[in-house]
């Protein structure tokens, strides 16, 4: 017992996953045991009261909010959300220490791309070639989707001659319909209502410097966009304490907002700082998305003062995380001094989209094939 009682406050100093996986690789009994007292204390320490509140997994936004579909019915749950995070610290442990791990070899991922990006593309592109697969960048204009083909049409196409495919577009019903034509997992690369590959890469950031998640509190300053709805969902779903402040008309989707409503611990304010106030961990976006850059004047008049400074911070806990998804407008949404104080943490959350998506990749992938 007593060693347990050491182990256990040992443990607050770091992050469980990578004790337990040095434990494991290293093959000791010893530590071997208190690995997995460890994960049964960890669990129980991220576990806890939100997998109880009622109706929340049969909840539609299941169906809406997720990062990926397969046929297996896989739903994000808080314990699927949990397990893809252990799976991600699992997978960034074995890249790190050069162990194999080609979970997914000889298999295809298409990338269809409708809107810009750097880290979606290059990260899901190297994640499929370090588990041993290999990815294709289909970018929409070279598509015959870009000549009007449906997308129905593509998917059943696709289903023939790949095993899965990330898409990232405009409409989230297109996203869907992949899903409801083709017979291989799709995956939501981004759409103007979701980002959830995202923001598994965000919580797995804040676990690894927090050592938890349940019980944290969040606050998010900026625009109802798709990073504020798939961080509203998300951040619940794991038991954080969630507040947004967001500008008048620019709230997130009704759709997260009822989801939300069953939360007591789910707040959305006008007031930056009220926002901020003892939080754990600051988020924000840009103020004009992809698809909003004819709106970029007026959104600067809107969102004036809602933005992640010093002044915000001097208000959140002494040692809160600040998370940026990026690409980041260095002066509107956050000053360049925060971000720079905080980019370790920043680009962490950047690395971890390829941990975090191998992760995605692997359950949908490697259980469908
Ligand atoms: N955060 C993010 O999705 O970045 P990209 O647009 O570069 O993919
Ligand atoms: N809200 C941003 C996120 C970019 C990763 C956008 O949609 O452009």
């Amino acid at each position: 017992e007593q060693e347990i009682a050491e182990t256990k406050s040992s443990l607050a100093n770091q992050s469980y996953t990578s004790y337990m996986l040095d434990a494991a690789y290293k093959g000791g009994a010893l530590e071997i045991l208190t690995a997995v007292l460890s994960c049964a204390w960890s669990y129980q320490m991220i576990g806890e009261h939100h997998e109880k509140i009622p109706g929340v997994l049969e909840h539609p936004l299941f169906g809406e909010w997720v990062a990926g579909y397969s046929s297996k019915g896989y739903r994000e749950s808080t314990e699927e959300i949990i397990d893809i995070l252990n799976l991600a610290d699992q997978l960034k442990y074995e890249q790190k220490h050069g162990i194999p791990h080609n979970l997914l070899k000889g298999m295809t991922l298409g990338m269809i791309f409708q809107k810009s990006s750097t880290r979606t593309r290059v990260s899901f592109e190297a994640g499929m070639y370090q588990l041993g697969g290999h990815a294709l960048f289909l970018s929409s204009k070279e598509l015959q989707i870009g000549r009007g083909e449906p997308v129905q049409d593509t998917a059943r196409v696709l289903s023939r001659y790949i095993n899965g495919i990330m898409i990232r577009t405009f409409e989230q019903s297109e996203v869907e319909n992949l899903a409801e034509y083709g017979n291989i997992p799709i995956i939501n690369g981004l759409t103007d209502f979701s980002h959830p590959c995202q923001v598994l890469a965000d919580l797995q950031t804040v676990r690894e410097y927090k050592n938890k998640l349940d019980g944290l509190k969040m606050c998010y300053i900026g625009d109802g966009n798709n990073m504020a709805n798939s961080l509203t969902v998300g951040c619940l779903k794991v038991g954080m304490d969630v507040t947004l402040a967001c500008p008048e008309g620019y709230h997130p989707d009704k759709r997260v907002l009822n989801f939300a409503a069953a939360y007591p611990n789910f707040k959305l304010v006008s007031s930056p700082k009220e926002a901020a106030a003892d939080a754990d961990v600051l988020f924000t976006d840009v103020w004009a998305s992809m698809g909003q850059e004819g709106e970029a004047e007026k959104r600067r008049i809107a969102f004036k003062g809602y933005q992640i400074n010093d002044d915000i911070m001097s208000v959140a806990k002494s040692d809160a995380m600040v998370m940026h998804c990026l690409p980041a407008h260095r002066e509107e949404e956050i000053t360049a001094k925060v971000l720079e104080q905080h980019a370790n943490e920043i680009f962490d959350e950047a690395e971890n989209r390829l941990h975090a998506q191998k992760a995605v990749m692997v359950r949908l992938m490697a259980a469908e094939n």
